[in-house]
């Protein structure tokens, strides 16, 4: 593994590297997309070409990660996810004490939440900015919706309190989801019930998916200046 120069790199290397000893021979493991859970596939394609891993299939969260597990070497399944994995290794925009997530600042909330369902785990690697009493008080809550009538979306999410604003690629155009979709941006400020608000955004036609990962995710793997913390979901 290359030395990071910085700490916080150092700490995403870190937990990511940690998740993966959860990682044995023969499991179908979820690749996630992000600056931390890259380091996760790495490690895991290190571990390939070592030899101490082997017989690992996997599954990439978004088409960047795709591309990168392909160009490392790992065997990955098939388009359309014909099993259930075994876990699945990805990052998050803010972590609340009961696990529950804020995902898609890289904009692969959907595939990342697809993938999270299929998965008897779900691993959560971060470093300690993105822990958090209460989600949406960091982060906005990205949510994916159709262009079509996407005004309308737009309405209905500032009547539950958003500020919303339109996902842009680093050239300024409208960032486009590997779906095909547009993504807002949603400031909602500390949630009080992300439960209650998951539910809202998912009654909605025409909003495909937005970023609150509730219940899913059954580990947190957290690294920072005292070291590695993993914690498991206690309902697990
Ligand atoms: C991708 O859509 C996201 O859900 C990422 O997992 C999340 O934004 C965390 O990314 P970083 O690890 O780059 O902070």
């Amino acid at each position: 593994m290359n030395q990071p120069s910085d700490p916080q790199t150092a700490f995403k290397q870190a937990a990511a590297a940690a998740a993966v000893r959860l990682v044995t021979s023969g499991m179908k493991v979820g690749l996630g997309t992000g600056s931390t859970a890259i380091h996760a596939t790495r490690r895991i394609a290190e571990l390939l070409a070592a030899g101490e891993l082997h017989d690992i299939v996997a599954f990439a969260t978004s088409r960047a990660t795709h591309q990168e597990a392909v160009r490392l070497g790992i065997p990955l399944l098939e388009d359309g996810l014909p099993v259930d994995l075994d876990l699945v290794i990805d990052g998050a925009d803010e972590v609340d004490p009961a696990l529950d997530l804020i995902k898609g600042g890289g904009g692969a909330l959907l595939r990342e939440k697809i993938v999270a369902q299929a998965s008897r785990r779900l691993i959560i690697v971060a470093d300690e900015s993105k822990l958090s009493p209460r989600l949406g008080t960091h982060w906005p809550v990205p949510v994916e919706v159709l262009s079509f009538a996407w005004r309308s979306q737009a309405r209905f999410l500032e009547r539950l309190g958003a500020r919303w604003s339109i996902r842009r690629d680093a050239d300024g155009g409208q960032f486009v989801t590997d779906s095909g979709n547009m993504i807002l941006d949603c400031a909602f400020g500390p949630i009080a019930d992300p439960a209650r608000l998951a539910a809202a955004l998912a009654a909605r036609a025409g909003i495909v998916e937005h970023g609150l990962f509730i219940g899913l995710a059954t580990d947190l793997i957290v690294a920072g200046p005292a070291g590695i913390q993993h914690t498991v979901r206690q309902d697990e």
